[in-house]
């Protein structure tokens, strides 16, 4: 039998799945949870268009029959659901475990509603490092020397990013106690970031938690700040 989390993922992913109309046009997230919707999508057999955040959620999806298209001509996502690592009570995310962070922010920006879907342990009551980043390969180490100014930065050891990007991870110095509001306005401030996985309340219309028993729909209505 799945295990607890894997259930609460796949009722998050399942839940999710619902939301979508047909004719709309859908960005995809990245991640395991995220491995859970495709397959519900295309259980449902919906005539629409779908964005994909990453190479393996493009693959992913396309092998199950949905009809992906690149992210060019399309200035507007109807739906956009992903994963997250960590989901704060006042709706902060963190997001980037799996290094797709900027086309997931670009993704959910411009939705018109962002679901985000997460099993019961990626919920706090404030969110924590590790703060996913990806830097310009250009000036990566000037970057990284620069953000320790905001704690221990280093570099990821994964691949480049499909958009030439460096990956890293910012433990923020909890002694200077940065709230996510100062830590993301600071990150957004650092030339050589080209995204962070700080996702601000306002981004986010609804955060679908999976139980053991079923769902929780929690709408995030807390101001960014
Ligand atoms: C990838 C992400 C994912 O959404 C996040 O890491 C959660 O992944 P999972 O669903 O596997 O727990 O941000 O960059």
């Amino acid at each position: 039998m799945a295990s607890d989390i894997e259930h609460e993922k796949r009722l998050a992913a399942e839940a999710a799945a619902t939301m979508v109309d047909p004719g709309s046009v859908v960005g995809l997230g990245t991640g395991s949870t995220t491995a859970y919707l495709i397959p519900a999508l295309a259980r449902r057999g919906l005539d629409a268009i779908f964005v994909a955040t990453s190479p393996a959620t493009a693959a992913a999806a396309t092998a199950l029959g949905l009809d992906v298209r690149p992210f060019h001509g399309i200035d507007r996502l109807d739906i956009a659901i992903d994963g997250a690592d960590q989901v704060d009570d006042r709706g902060w995310l963190v997001k980037g475990g799996g290094g797709a962070h900027t086309r997931e922010k670009i993704v959910a920006a411009a939705a018109r509603r962002f679901v985000v879907i997460v099993s019961s342990d990626k919920l706090r009551r404030v969110v924590e490092g590790p703060v996913p980043l990806e830097l310009a390969d250009f000036g990566a180490d000037a970057t990284l020397r620069s953000l320790r100014a905001l704690g221990e930065a280093r570099r990821r050891d994964a691949p480049p990013t499909p958009d030439g990007g460096v990956l890293a991870d910012l433990w923020p110095d909890t002694g200077t106690g940065l709230a996510p509001s100062e830590l993301a306005r600071q990150l957004d401030a650092e030339p050589g970031v080209v995204s962070h996985g700080l996702f601000p309340p306002a981004i986010t219309a609804v955060v679908i938690v999976g139980t053991n028993d079923g769902v929780v729909h929690r709408a995030v209505t807390a101001p960014a700040v």
